[in-house]
């Protein structure tokens, strides 16, 4: 069974057996499931993930060669600079040389590229490349570093991650610094479904060293337009950092196997409504595990209906919705793929939140049912106060806590939430405010009546 001390894979295809770990083959209806270059392959077809990889890679191969043609063409064009000649002719021959590296990569992993008729339809092989340039290939480790620091400020130093699932990992590296920062020797699971990224991180991980051409697409210097660049890690990885090919939007795995859930830059960009990855989320989290959430709320207009498209307070919301408590968040603005060769970068506000999974109650605790003034909301709300501990995530929560004033009811701080300007007059405010009021008194400072 594949068993990472505690964490127990499921199936992707009949969803209830359990895997056996020397075969990869499922306990229960038998099917078997291959690796490519060590790193297993938890689709439900993998075979299928298999050829468009396949696919993917002849569009590359394609698409390389015709812009490798063109830029040649180019570069004889009468009146042109030296240094502009040279920086086509560069990339001409840095896109030939990443086009050899990438298919050596995919290669070693058993991957030509397809024969077949090849859709165009497909998402590039190459989509996360700058993400590898980013976390192996620069010199300047500020955004790696910038990241790492961002999510040790909402867990602490001293925080255990445990048994770890990083759902849309890219290539791995924040779940390699955070491993090492926090001396964990606990599995950490990797879970993507893009290739180029994994095979790149598992061959790193190994301890190899890999070249790819750096090409970016707006060069600062026309000297810069092909940057070379070998991927290596700074440090070790942590002993049970493991890349695993699997869909983080239905995880092949047993329940409650989790003590932390990272997901980083993955929320926004990936299901089409982000809400409906909450509960997946805490189900997999033994009770009281932590949900790290790192990234901005930047939306596919395609893919995300407006009404998905949450701000971060919104985000804070749900996540308290759905039975977490909020331990920490900020929201900063944060540099993004601002590669030393290019002209551009982006910044982005990026919310790190920590949040818990709410233990379920112990017995004398579950016996607490929600306060009358919860459902009556007329009631007068006694004062209270929220545990120093918690920090309010932002000013929504903030003002409720502010508004308990020991005679105002639900409906009358609701009105005011509304008033203010915290909350949107559609119908929602007693909802949203309710849910606000439940976790705030959760997380009371309980007096000796109590
Ligand atoms: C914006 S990138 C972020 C990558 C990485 N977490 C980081 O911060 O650099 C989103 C990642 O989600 C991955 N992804 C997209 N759909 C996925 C899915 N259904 N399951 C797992 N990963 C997915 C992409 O391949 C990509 O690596």
């Amino acid at each position: 069974m594949i068993r990472d001390e505690a964490v127990i894979f499921l199936c992707p295809s009949c969803g209830e057996g359990r895997l056996e770990e020397s075969r990869f083959s499922c306990g229960g209806c038998g099917k078997q499931y291959p690796a490519v270059s060590g790193i297993p392959l938890l689709f439900r077809e993998p075979r299928e993930v298999l050829e468009a990889w396949a696919e993917r890679l002849a569009n590359f191969v394609r698409e390389s060669d015709e812009s490798t043609k063109q830029l040649l063409k180019d570069a004889v064009e009468p009146g042109l600079l030296d240094r502009s000649r040279r920086r086509l002719v560069d990339t001409a021959e840095g896109l030939e040389a990443r086009k050899e590296q990438v298919l050596s990569l995919f290669r070693r992993a058993g991957i030509e590229p397809s024969r077949a008729a090849h859709d165009s339809e497909l998402e590039s092989i190459l989509s996360y490349v700058a993400l590898v340039h980013r976390d192996f290939g620069w010199d300047e480790e500020d955004e790696a570093r910038a990241s790492l620091e961002a999510v040790l400020s909402v867990v602490g130093e001293q925080f255990r991650l445990g048994r770890t699932l990083v759902l849309g990992a890219g290539t791995g590296r924040l779940a390699w610094d955070l491993g090492n920062a926090l001396s964990s020797s606990d599995p950490i699971l990797l879970f993507d479904i893009n290739p180029l990224p994994f095979l790149i991180g598992e061959a790193l991980r190994r301890g190899e060293t890999l070249e790819l051409a750096e090409i970016p697409g707006h060069p600062r210097r026309s000297n810069q337009a092909v940057m070379k660049r070998t991927l290596r890690a700074a440090n070790p990885p942590p002993p049970g950092l493991r890349y695993i090919f699997a869909d983080a939007l239905s995880p092949p795995l047993e329940r409650g196997s989790f003590d932390t859930i990272v997901a980083p830059w993955f929320l926004d960009q990936v299901p089409s409504d982000l809400a409906t990855m909450l509960p997946k989320i805490r189900d997999l989290l033994r009770p009281g595990g932590s949900f790290l959430h790192f990234g901005p709320f930047v939306y596919h207009p395609k893919r995300t209906r407006p009404a998905h498209r949450y701000t971060a307070d919104e985000f804070v919301q749900l996540v308290l919705r759905e039975g977490f408590s909020v331990e920490k968040a900020t929201y900063e603005p944060m540099r993004y793929l601002g590669s030393p060769a290019s002209t551009q970068s982006r910044v982005e506000y990026v919310l790190t939140l920590h949040a818990k999974s709410v233990e379920t109650p112990s017995a004398p605790l579950a016996l607490e049912s929600d306060p009358r003034w919860l459902d009556e909301r007329e009631l007068p709300i006694p004062r209270f106060t929220v545990s120093p501990s918690f920090e309010l995530p932002h000013t929504a929560p903030r003002r409720v806590s502010e508004l308990v004033n020991g005679t105002r009811c639900l409906s009358e701080i609701a009105s005011v939430l509304v008033e203010e300007g915290h909350l949107a007059d559609d119908g929602t405010a007693l909802t949203a405010t309710r849910a606000c009021l439940k976790v705030l008194w959760k997380m009371r400072v309980r007096e000796p009546s109590d």
